[in-house]
């Protein structure tokens, strides 16, 4: 069921990205026989989950979170009793920056208006952003800037905003899983903010 072609303007957005000449990172990809990673999961989401950028796994496959990372996620999930297919899980960067280096500010800048057009799209009602960089955009975005800080005081709290979509939404800043795959203290924190969503969970509907 898709009342309001949902797939049909994500698949819109996936034809952009694969075409999207404009990005430094797109000779990259295609030297590498990459692809861009667009998004993953329900289109009818409660719940967004935004990283920062793909790696190489992510970039073999197309798939959001599907390496390391994305181990450390889908336990996560599962700690909370969320199914990875309820949610929908993106990147604001969508094509892998080389030897996973941070994001540049143009990169962001460049790839971030089809991170907010998927928020138009799906409307999710609760946006857990995952890591600094996504953090930082989402509060900006969402007028929220007064609030930013550093990501070792804001992850795990609970911020409200109408001023983007039509209704209030939920912003949540989390540590990035890679952040703490080696670093046992993230991983219990990220493991302790994650329980934050369990409030948020409405049986009757999708997650
Ligand atoms: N890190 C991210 O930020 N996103 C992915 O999809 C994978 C790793």
């Amino acid at each position: 069921m898709d009342p309001e072609n949902r797939d049909e303007k994500l698949k819109a957005i996936r034809d952009e990205l694969l075409g999207f000449t404009q990005s430094p990172l797109y000779l990259y990809r295609t030297e590498n026989h990459y692809f861009p990673v667009v998004g993953q999961g329900n289109h009818y989401a409660t719940f967004m989950f935004i990283g920062e950028a793909p790696g190489k796994n992510e970039a073999m496959t197309g798939r959001p979170f599907c390496g390391a990372a994305g181990k450390i996620l889908d336990k996560l999930l599962e700690s909370v009793g969320i199914k990875r297919e309820d949610v929908y899980i993106t990147n604001i960067v969508k094509d892998r920056p080389q030897n996973n280096r941070d994001p540049e500010p143009e990169e962001i800048e460049l790839y971030a208006p089809f991170l907010d057009r998927q928020l138009e799209i799906i409307k999710p009602k609760i946006i857990v952003t995952l890591g600094r960089f996504s953090m930082a955009y989402i509060m900006k975005r969402f007028g929220l800037e007064h609030e930013l800080g550093p990501i070792s005081s804001l992850h795990g709290t609970i911020h409200t905003s109408n001023s983007l979509l039509s209704f209030p939404v939920t912003i949540i800043p989390m540590y990035h899983p890679a952040a703490s795959i080696y670093n046992t203290t993230t991983r219990e924190q990220l493991f302790n903010d994650f329980q934050i969503l369990r409030q948020f969970i409405n049986k009757n509907e999708v997650a």
